[in-house]
């Protein structure tokens, strides 16, 4: 959903788990609140109903596909109504852990057609102003998954992983907003290219 121009910032970070959205996120948490600039950090799966079901879902057994999916847009429907276009039109920065491309990539990676779930997202979601993707090999991911001592639930299996990873390049390459990052860089460098980012866009956006 096109939304207009001149009102708040919607930075969305993306990546399969382990490229180190939660550090960035808290990393631009403290700038943002350091700069003084309003904002609104959230993630999806939300903390709300159906993203609980969805977590829980993660290590007690996956829902079956076409449910998964249906959920996930539930969850994001009352996300953005909720919360999402309330903060853009206070004119604040949204910054998300996780949005549309996420069930492109994952849902697409279980077999639907990933343009048209983005056909289907695109209809209510607002469009954001940049994707950080937070771009690591899936073998990378498995790794530091392992290291945190997580175990690797259903949603981060290694092939699955490679088809996320397949899905998340081919959305690079179509949309303009997307800027890929390569997570093994340090993350003070990759917070920096981040800022620096979110810098250039705030003055087009009426975000002070
Ligand atoms: P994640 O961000 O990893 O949550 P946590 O806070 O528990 O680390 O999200 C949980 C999983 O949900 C993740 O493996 C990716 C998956 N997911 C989808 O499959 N589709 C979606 O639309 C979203 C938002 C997440």
């Amino acid at each position: 959903m096109k939304r207009p121009a001149d009102k708040g910032l919607l930075v969305v970070l993306e990546g399969v788990d382990g490229a180190g959205k939660s550090t960035q996120i808290r990393g631009l948490a403290e700038r943002l609140a350091t700069a003084g600039m309003p904002h609104v950090i959230s993630r999806e799966p939300t903390d709300g109903p159906h993203g609980r079901r969805l977590r829980e879902s993660a290590t007690r057994g996956r829902l079956p596909p076409a449910e998964e999916l249906e959920t996930f847009l539930a969850d994001r429907r009352q996300h953005v109504a909720e919360l999402i276009l309330p903060s853009l039109a206070d004119g604040k920065v949204v910054v998300l852990d996780r949005y549309y491309f996420s069930t492109a990539a994952y849902q697409g990676a279980r077999g639907f057609d990933w343009e048209d779930i983005l056909r289907r997202n695109e209809a209510f979601a607002p469009e954001p102003d940049v994707v950080f993707w937070l771009e690591l090999p899936p073998t990378v991911s498995q790794e530091r998954i392992g290291i945190r001592g997580e175990a690797v639930n259903d949603f981060e299996r290694l092939d699955a992983l490679r088809a996320v990873a397949d899905i998340y390049a081919q959305l690079a390459g179509r949309y303009s907003f997307f800027h890929r990052l390569d997570a093994r860089r340090t993350a003070e460098e990759l917070l920096e290219e981040m800022w620096q980012s979110i810098q250039s866009r705030r003055a087009f956006c009426g975000v002070n």
